[in-house]
């Protein structure tokens, strides 16, 4: 008996070490393109993969299809896939485009027509023999086929007889880059940046390759590397040639680099004695300016603009507008097919915050909305998701519905400068996602956000999804390994709005920590509850982050908000809690949405309880949908939230043995340091309301100590 049971232990043994992979230590350099070898059994699953591969064409970016193609294959199945230059009798992968598909094979047909950048995976017979083809309707259309390929393989999913095209959904999938010259990240949380140093571009370009691949595996398109509040000197041709380099390392992966500009450069760095938008000097300083560019970086993507914003110049300081001073730079980049981003992050930051009308939610739409239409066809207009500035909580900008005759583009911050600086655990995909799903009711028609964005409901030429990625020179590059399913989720969504976030996070888990059932099924819930837990202990009702908005944007702080020009105003006071932005009594802000929007946050009786105080002023006393008083609700949710975050802990500990070490070392200490900080959080934000509303907590779990102070 007993030697029966050792025998069976030692079977299982065998067979566990056949059937785990090894968990080794991993920096997360490789973030989701692990490609580690399958096990086995999983591997079984792709031995009809064919070993040869014929490459449709020549360019660079095919070219790097292929060669990721044959690297990861290799890597995952331990199979050597041959490139050949001749189609081969036997099976084979088929990698082009579909006009070189329609050369080899005139009658095969995607079943729908493709988008630029779209791609066809598709098992058929050609000249007698079975063949996986990847067709891209672009070059780059076939490397994010190729991407899809190896994302099955690596997730397990099944390539059997395939025929299935995946299309973008919007032409423009870009990302910024917050990076200054001198090699600091503005609101950077993984390091210093991978492109500059010390008011150069970097000798050693490694990594900007490495991340334009990273880009390209989730369909991004476009990258601006430098920060929005831009440095002057980067319009220095001799600056444009070192930047060049940076084209250089982006082009095989079919990443569009492009720039941030100031919009006084003709006058700063230019020589003139303006920047005035209507001195043709001034467009004459731009058109060469943009050939010079061209010259050295035939593929360049366009600029963004920030002008008269927090402290930047703008065309106000002429008296012109927006659209003057975007069109402009748009004339002379239309003849090279680039694009202006023109932010519509435009506000006062010193409002007089006596005036109860004054509202910095406001401001984009009523400097953009006015001009709507005046704006050239290669003109986009980037707004941030919300009205104010990439809070925990805010509705939508009113103004994407305010743009019918003008390209949009929606503004999401990847790097989590109000969500806790990547040191705390938020997955921000499911604030996207009610952003993107949001039914603007243009025209009392079902209109969500993404289709506006996506230029599908005012028929526009282009539009999309920018995402503010800040990634850095840790080996992590966002600074923390669980952060990086908000850039993967960024790139995913701006693919697939449709997509949901459970479907988005499972494949990240999958391909970042591998596919153990119980590694899917602890990692999925904790990033899918994330952004939740966090709101809960740090700002719940909508009443917008509660941070210190002076410093730091992490540590709470809710006296920060108030007293002064910023406008990020929370209104707490002795009486109540929140903004009146109503119509009838507050600033009006709620007028600037279409009427079908309108009455569910004018109404106090339909206001959603997540976003009431964002719209309403009411008394901590005021009872909210969920039964609960307004004060009560605060200090119930900081005291789940921070619960909640204490979870975090001891699920993660369920991994122990699951996950590599190091990587499981990393994410413990991070969530332990999360668990102490909402902590730190539920007791000041608690405090600071018992203090105000002189109401205790009917739960008695504040010290009466707090009213004394
Ligand atoms: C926020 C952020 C700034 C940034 C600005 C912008 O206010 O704190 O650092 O420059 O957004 O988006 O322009």
């Amino acid at each position: 008996m007993k030697s029966t049971r050792c025998h069976f232990l030692g079977t299982a043994f065998l067979w566990a070490i056949v059937l785990i992979p090894p968990v080794v230590a991993e920096t997360g350099a490789r973030a989701w393109l692990r490609y580690s070898a399958l096990s086995p059994q999983a591997a079984k699953n792709y031995e009809r993969l064919p070993d040869k591969t014929v490459l449709l064409g020549d360019s660079p970016v095919l070219k790097t299809a292929q060669q990721e193609l044959i690297q990861d294959v290799s890597q995952m199945l331990g199979k050597a896939l041959h490139g050949v230059v001749a189609m081969p009798r036997e099976n084979s992968i088929v990698l082009g485009t579909l006009s070189g598909l329609h050369v080899l094979a005139p009658a095969l047909h995607p079943p729908q027509e493709l988008n630029p950048d779209g791609y066809w995976l598709k098992t058929a017979k050609i000249h007698g023999a079975e063949r996986l083809v990847v067709a891209g309707a672009t070059d780059r259309g076939a490397l994010y086929g190729v991407f899809a390929l190896l994302s099955k393989i690596a997730r397990g999913e099944s390539i059997a007889g395939m025929d299935e095209v995946q299309q973008p959904y919007a032409p423009m999938r870009w990302v910024n880059q917050w990076d200054n010259l001198d090699g600091r990240i503005e609101r950077g949380y993984g390091g210093p940046s991978i492109f500059f140093a010390d008011g150069k571009v970097r000798s050693d370009l490694t990594r900007a390759g490495q991340y334009a691949r990273l880009l390209a595996s989730v369909g991004i398109n476009g990258c601006t590397i430098n920060n929005v509040n831009a440095a002057p000197e980067i319009l220095e041709d001799s600056f444009i040639a070192e930047v060049s380099r940076i084209a250089e390392a982006f082009r095989p992966w079919g990443v569009q680099l492009s720039l941030s500009v100031d919009l006084s450069s003709p006058k700063v760095m230019g020589g003139l004695d303006t920047f005035d938008p209507l001195d043709p000097r001034v467009s004459e300083w731009w058109r060469k300016k943009v050939n010079e560019i061209y010259r050295q970086i035939p593929d360049f993507g366009g600029f963004v603009v920030k002008a008269d914003s927090e402290g930047r110049l703008g065309p106000s300081t002429y008296g012109r507008t927006p659209a003057n001073a975007a069109n402009v730079i748009a004339r002379a980049l239309k003849p090279h097919g680039g694009a202006v981003f023109y932010r519509a992050f435009v506000y006062n930051h010193h409002l007089d915050w006596r005036n109860l009308k004054n509202d910095r939610a406001k401001a984009a739409y009523d400097n953009f909305h006015p001009l709507d239409g005046a704006f050239d066809d290669n003109v986009v207009i980037q707004i941030k998701n919300g009205p104010i500035d990439f809070q925990v909580r805010e509705p939508v900008s009113p103004l994407f519905a305010g743009l019918h005759h003008t390209n949009e583009a929606i503004e999401l911050q990847i790097t989590q400068e109000y969500t806790g600086q990547q040191r705390q655990l938020c997955f921000l995909v499911p604030m996207w996602k009610e952003a993107l799903d949001f039914d603007m009711r243009v025209d009392a028609n079902a209109t969500p956000l993404k289709d506006i964005v996506a230029g599908r409901v005012f028929h526009r030429l282009t539009g999309g999804f920018v995402g503010v990625a800040n990634v850095g020179m840790d080996a992590t590059w966002l600074g923390s390994p669980m952060a990086m399913a908000n850039l993967y989720g960024f790139g995913r969504l701006a693919w697939d709005p449709n997509l949901s976030a459970e479907q988005i996070v499972d494949e990240w888990t999958r391909l970042t920590f591998g596919n153990d059932p119980l590694v899917l099924k602890t990692i999925d819930a904790m990033q899918v509850n994330s952004w939740q837990v966090y709101e809960s202990y740090t700002g719940p009702l909508g009443a917008g982050t509660l941070t210190n908005i002076l410093g730091n944007h992490y540590d709470p702080g809710p006296e920060s908000s108030e007293e002064n020009g910023w406008g990020q105003w929370h209104r707490a006071d002795h009486e109540g809690i929140g903004m009146d932005r109503t119509v009838a009594t507050g600033t009006g802000f709620i007028g600037q949405y279409p009427a079908g929007v309108q009455p569910l946050y004018e109404s106090l009786a339909r206001c959603p309880d997540n976003l009431l105080l964002f719209f309403h002023h009411v008394p901590y006393a005021y009872v909210l949908h969920s039964g609960k008083t307004v004060v009560q609700h605060i200090y119930d949710s900081h005291y789940d939230g921070a619960d909640r975050a204490r979870d975090f802990i001891s699920q993660w500990q369920g991994l122990a043995g699951h996950v590599d070490e190091k990587r499981y070392g990393d994410i413990l200490q991070r969530l332990q340091y999360q668990a102490g900080e909402a902590v730190v959080w539920r007791d000041t934000i608690c405090a600071w309301i018992l203090r105000l509303s002189g109401i205790p907590d009917d739960k008695g779990r504040l010290a009466p100590a707090v009213l004394k102070n």
